[in-house]
């Protein structure tokens, strides 16, 4: 096979940050490569590099693309060869229709004016072809992120692809998603699209990969052939980490005391529309030193549970009680939920959890500024030492802790709003997608976290789209379908096959 891309010696710093340093890409002509690396390794800057979003002179080294040099300055110039980039954070408008946003800035006209047959018609072929089975006139807010991920790929369509990019592209879906978009790729590499796959999910990886380039620390480590060996996850990793990792999941010896947390009869209405009921009487706790977790299909309500119970970020006309240690405690306001012991470490990070053009450092303490405060004044050495802790303990790469976080890599993003709940010292901690976009390494680190905080007797929440991450840290598991809990089951007599019969029973029933 010829190279359709190469990149020689890519260099990239930011101030104070080296993100690259002689960084080496082959990317043969049909492949499917991906590319794997830690939080903060520097795939989505090489990826940013290729596609012209840092322009020729912000970066060093050469692009060689159809065995020409090319210079970039920005991407309107790598999109007129086909070179297409999906990023991390999606990029759709939620209030234009999924036809307006697949030709946005680039819509098919006649005399000036959107031709809109021609532009629903075209949209509607494109959703074909990546299976996707929606009106052209449907508002982006409207769909799942599972889809408006392929509405992505179809404008990717639309715009004659040969190198499509996709930085983290499962990161959010579910299974079933994740394997129809995986299947896609395979499906464009039949009719001779080369894709670059940028993912955290290492099963996914082998499924697809014929070469696999690891990124450690902003310089290439190898790139491993799939085709001439079997290339186990175990050598991923090691050449990710750097070191051998014996084991996923730390070892747990779970001390599990009585009742402390409890949601009962718990029922909300749809934000919107008042008819709808979004979670129906759900009974949910968590006894002292316990990791409870919340299985579930996208969509089944587990997301707008936690939101609601704290301090009611989600829904109208909630009814229930929430308890703790045996008495009704308030969580009508996100302030009294805190107070009252509650902390939730939420999924979309980009919204709700972060201040991005804050601090690390800002951002860690925020929730808990009277834990750093002495006669309400910020006493700063304090603040920078915690934030110095937290920046160590999970491993937030950045070079200090006065950098913004919207600089950060994704995954280092949601160390941060992880270390801010945990510095908040809650007695119940609920995670939404804990690991979203995190690396194996950190993942572990995040587990271990959670052990502990169990261990000293608080009582720990999670909800996972992971099945094997729920039975791999917890030790009870609820399944929750259509806003109410339709099964329970310890950990260790669980397995996936159990998950997903509790799943379809409902689901046939209902
Ligand atoms: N605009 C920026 N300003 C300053 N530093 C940046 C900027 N963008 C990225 N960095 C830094 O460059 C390094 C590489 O980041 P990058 O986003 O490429 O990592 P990544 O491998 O994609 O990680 P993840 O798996 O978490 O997405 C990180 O240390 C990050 O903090
Ligand atoms: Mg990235």
């Amino acid at each position: 096979m010829s190279a359709l891309l190469e990149m020689r010696n890519i260099s990239k710093t930011f101030p104070g940050v080296k993100a690259l340093e002689n960084v080496n890409l082959e990317v043969h002509s049909g492949e499917i490569h991906a590319i794997v690396g830690e939080n903060g390794a520097g795939k989505s800057t090489l990826m940013k590099v290729l596609s012209g979003v840092y322009p020729k002179g912000e970066y060093g080294g050469q692009i060689f693309f159809d065995g020409q040099e090319r210079e970039f300055r920005n991407i309107r110039d790598s999109e007129k060869l086909g070179i297409i980039i999906i990023h991390q954070e999606l990029a759709l408008v939620p209030l234009l229709s999924i036809a307006e946003n697949m030709f946005l800035g680039n819509e098919p006209a006649k005399g000036g004016v959107i031709h809109w047959p021609e532009t629903f018609s075209r949209t509607r072929a494109l959703l074909k072809k990546v299976g996707l089975n929606e009106a052209p006139a449907t508002l982006v807010t409207n769909i799942g992120v599972g889809k408006q991920q392929l509405v992505e790929i179809a404008k990717a369509l639309a715009k004659q692809v040969r190198l499509l990019i996709l930085d983290e592209p499962t990161a959010s879906l579910n299974e079933s998603d994740s394997e129809a978009l995986l299947n896609l790729l395979l499906e464009f590499k039949a009719q001779g699209i080369t894709s670059i796959l940028i993912s955290h999910k290492l099963n996914e990886i082998s499924k697809v990969a014929d070469r696999i380039t690891v990124l450690r620390d902003g310089s290439t480590v190898e790139t491993m052939d799939c085709h001439k060996e079997t290339i186990s996850e175990d050598r991923i990793i090691k050449n990710m980490v750097g070191r051998a990792m014996e084991d996923r999941y730390p070892a747990r010896v779970p001390n599990i005391g009585e009742e402390i947390f409890s949601i009962e009869d718990w029922q909300v209405f749809h934000e919107f529309h008042a008819g709808r009921r979004v979670i129906k009487g759900v009974n949910v706790n968590v006894r002292r030193g316990e990791i409870v977790g919340i299985a579930g299909l996208m969509g089944s309500g587990r997301t707008e549970l936690a939101m609601s119970v704290f301090g009611r970020s989600y829904g109208r006309n909630i009814s229930g009680r929430v308890k703790l240690d045996g008495r009704e405690i308030d969580v009508s306001t996100v302030e009294k939920a805190v107070k009252n012991g509650l902390a939730y470490v939420t999924e979309d990070r980009k919204h709700y959890g972060l201040v991005l053009d804050d601090t690390i450092k800002n951002n860690i303490t925020l929730a808990s500024l009277g834990q750093i405060s002495r006669r309400g004044v910020i006493d700063e050495v304090r603040e920078i030492g915690v934030a110095n802790d937290y920046r160590k303990k999970l491993n937030i790469r950045s070079p200090n802790v006065f950098q913004k976080t919207v600089n950060l890599s994704g995954g280092n993003q949601q160390k941060v709003v992880l270390s801010k709940w945990l510095f908040s010292n809650p007695k119940i901690l609920i995670l939404d997608e804990p690991t979203r976009g995190i690396d194996v390494g950190a993942k572990y680190e995040i587990y271990t976290i959670m052990n502990s905080l169990a261990n000293e007797g608080r009582g720990v929440l999670v909800i996972s789209s992971e099945m094997p991450e729920l039975l791999g840290i917890c030790d009870r598991i609820y399944v929750m379908n259509e806003g109410a809990i339709v099964g329970e089951m310890l950990a260790k007599d669980g397995s996936q096959e159990n998950i997903m019969r509790a799943i379809m029973r409902a689901g046939a029933a209902a």
